[in-house]
């Protein structure tokens, strides 16, 4: 189904995820999660919504915390992780087989915690993930995101690498535009990744 588009498929992450190469998975729960934790952001009788759950570390930790969660992945093998993971540590949650540009929410949401779905997505497709993170969040409903900075000496040829695109501070202000979302004043957190990246942690309120 994903094949004619432009970016990764369903394949090149099963692949992945059966091959053990995962290295955008840091085996633990992010750090900005426990942030957003503590700093009440995050907090018990919540519904959580991750899209692109991979592994489901951040599944685990909020339902521990006493938060719904509700993981969507389009790739088998995360989803079994997943499952398994959640299954494994006694704790309850949601997580479905879906594609995050096409999946619907059944209630209008509070929260999505948005760590590394949009960055793996080509740009093409960005609009429509942007449109979809919209329309599941109600009016007030957050948006905890982690925008992946992920910039190559390409780009300034005008290539387009990925995954992990980069997540440009401008490109995200196009894409969660000021007349749709409530934008904290920067500086925002860096949070630094194995890999040689870092993520900027930013949390929009949608209008
Ligand atoms: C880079 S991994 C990140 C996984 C997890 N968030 C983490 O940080 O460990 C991207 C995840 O998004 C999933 N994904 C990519 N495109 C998707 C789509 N269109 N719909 C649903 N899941 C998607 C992949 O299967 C993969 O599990």
């Amino acid at each position: 189904m994903m094949s004619t588009m432009a970016g990764p498929t369903v394949d090149f992450w099963q692949q992945r995820f059966d091959s053990g190469q995962t290295p955008w998975d840091r085996g633990a729960t992010h750090p900005q999660l426990l942030a957003w934790l503590q700093s009440g952001q995050l907090q018990a009788g919540q519904h959580v919504l991750v899209p692109g759950c991979g592994r489901g570390h951040e599944l685990v930790t909020l339902a521990r915390h006493g938060i719904a969660v509700t993981g969507l992945d389009y790739t088998p093998a995360a989803v079994d992780a997943a499952r398994q993971q959640l299954l494994a540590s006694g704790q309850r949650g949601e997580v479905e087989l879906a594609d995050v540009l096409a999946w619907q929410a059944d209630v209008a949401l509070d929260l999505v915690y948005e760590q590394t779905c949009l960055c793996a997505l080509h740009p093409d497709h960005w609009q429509r993930y942007a449109e979809q993170l919209f329309n599941w969040l109600k009016p007030g409903g957050r948006l905890l995101a982690l925008f992946m900075q992920a910039r190559r000496e390409t780009a300034a040829e005008g290539v387009v690498e990925g995954p992990p695109y980069h997540c440009d501070i401008n490109a995200m202000r196009a894409l969660f535009p000021a007349a749709r979302w409530d934008w904290p004043a920067p500086p925002y957190a860096a949070i630094p990744h194995a890999q040689g990246w870092q993520e900027l942690a930013v949390a929009l309120t949608r209008r």
